[in-house]
């Protein structure tokens, strides 16, 4: 068989989107540095296995490709990828292209995509997990739009589709466009599980619910607005039960999240663009602090500072939820505008909106109305989208009282508070800032702006008369 694509790097990941390329119709070459893991992935394709070729040097991979050839990465990012764009460039041919799947910095897609010489290089971001590498992932694709659509009908084949069949596999721009929307992703992707967290620990230690109850609480909310793949599957964790003690399972995990580093990489692009994503920041410091399990344990010791009872309704965390995942949306997306801006990409707002409809761990049912309130104003903050701003003033008071209460009752609610806080700054005309325009100007002479537009743009700051 001439294979049509190649694919490099057999992991979970890369099995999983093999297979799925196989079972879309189209014959796929493999290497593994482990070449017995290319076996095992070749015998136990079952009636896929006609359409994989297995391969044992990276030679015999680019010969197995029909021209000109497309090769697949899906190693870990970093320096791999940098060593096996260097093996393979010799072997291949002008015009030949190298698609990097995995999670990469933008900023290495970005140089990357400059150093390519006659092989070409596409970073694209592939969001979904096992299963949507298998059966279907959201891909955002950036490089060159010719390189893409060349390789755009293997793509939308194996993407995830969307209610509207929609396939959800879209070029989002030049360079390392791709894998900067796929980093805002994983940062919306940290901000929705830390709320989530967040209402759970509320529930647990507020209002005594018990792991099982929890499940019921987020599998109720599944059937309304905050119907999504996370809300989904916290109600799947929260009933499963562990086999070791019979205990329910979230009451065997210790307390400590890993991270690989994508939300914090969207965190400090969003300083670089001084672009708000409170949110996201927050969730990315609640992992950091989750981390360190002795220092909380001698602060609990010293200031006895376990969360108490508080009276907030189960509904109120659902709107509260509500609330808080528009506003990190809402300052996803503003993120994303300014890097277009900044790096003067033409990311298309409600199309990346359309494109994580489906496929991608934050796929949720109001991700349609996002794409539809973009679509309508893409330069408008979300906020202000009609059905956005009704549905803030609906539910923006039960988070206010959940930020409230839990502060009160000891419970940690920083993604909440930070977008409640965003919110309120955002919807204050006459904030603060005049107090520390003063105090530069006071220590730096660095002028400021009037109200009444005269022309003093220094204080005096002695008392005058
Ligand atoms: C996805 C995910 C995925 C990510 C994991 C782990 O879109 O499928 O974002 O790419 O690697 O969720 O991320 P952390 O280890 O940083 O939590």
């Amino acid at each position: 068989t001439q294979a049509q694509i190649g694919l490099v790097g057999l992991g979970t990941m890369g099995a999983a989107l093999a297979l799925n390329i196989a079972e879309k119709g189209f014959p796929i070459a493999v290497w593994n540095r482990t070449g017995s893991v290319t076996e095992s992935v070749h015998s136990g394709a079952g009636a896929l296995s006609p359409r994989i070729v297995p391969t044992q040097t990276l030679a015999d991979l680019v010969a197995a490709i029909a021209r000109p050839r497309a090769i697949i990465l899906m190693v870990p990012a970093g320096q791999p990828v940098d060593d096996q764009i260097a093996a393979l460039t010799p072997l291949m041919e002008e015009g030949d292209l190298i698609i990097d799947a995995g999670n990469a910095n933008f900023h290495d897609t970005n140089r990357r995509t400059a150093d390519a010489g006659p092989v070409h290089f596409l970073g694209m971001g592939v969001s979904g997990g096992e299963d949507g590498a298998r059966h279907g992932p959201s891909i955002m694709g950036g490089g060159d739009r010719a390189d893409w659509d060349r390789v755009a009908p293997i793509l939308t084949a194996i993407a995830a589709k969307a209610e509207d069949g929609t396939p959800c596999a879209k070029w989002m721009g030049e360079a390392g466009a791709g894998h900067f929307v796929k980093t805002v992703h994983n940062g919306i992707e940290y901000a929705d599980m830390q709320m989530i967290a967040e209402v759970y620990g509320i529930m647990r230690d507020g209002l005594g619910l018990s792991a099982g109850e929890v499940s019921g609480v987020f599998a109720g909310w599944n059937t309304g607005v905050l119907h999504s793949y996370l809300v989904e599957i916290t109600a799947t964790v929260a009933a499963a039960t562990d086999p070791a003690t019979g205990a329910p399972m979230p009451d065997v995990i210790l307390d400590a999240a890993g991270q690989k580093g994508t939300g914090r990489w969207t965190a400090i692009e969003a300083q670089h663009l001084a672009a708000p994503v409170p949110v996201i920041e927050a969730a990315v410091m609640a992992r950091n602090v989750s981390a360190r399990v002795a220092e909380r344990a001698a602060g609990q010791a010293r200031f006895g500072a376990a969360p108490g009872p508080v009276t907030i309704t189960v509904d109120a965390l659902e709107q509260a939820m509500i609330a808080g995942k528009i506003l990190c949306y809402a300052q996803g997306f503003g993120m994303i505008e300014a890097a277009g801006r900044e790096f003067g990409w033409t990311l298309d707002l409600p199309e990346i909106a359309r494109v994580w409809r489906a496929g991608c761990i934050i796929r949720s049912s109001m991700l349609n109305d996002m794409a539809a309130a973009l679509a309508e104003d893409a330069g408008r903050n979300l906020m202000l989208a009609p059905t956005f701003a009704r549905l803030l003033e609906g539910n923006g008071p039960a988070l206010r009282e959940v930020v409230g209460q839990g502060a009160l009752g000891g419970h940690a609610v920083p993604a909440l508070a930070a977008g409640l806080f965003w919110f309120d700054m955002m919807r204050t005309g006459r904030g603060t800032a005049n107090m520390i325009q003063a105090q530069r100007d006071y220590f730096g002479a660095h002028g400021f702006d009037r109200l009444d537009g005269r022309d003093s743009h220094h204080g005096p700051w002695w008392p005058q008369g």
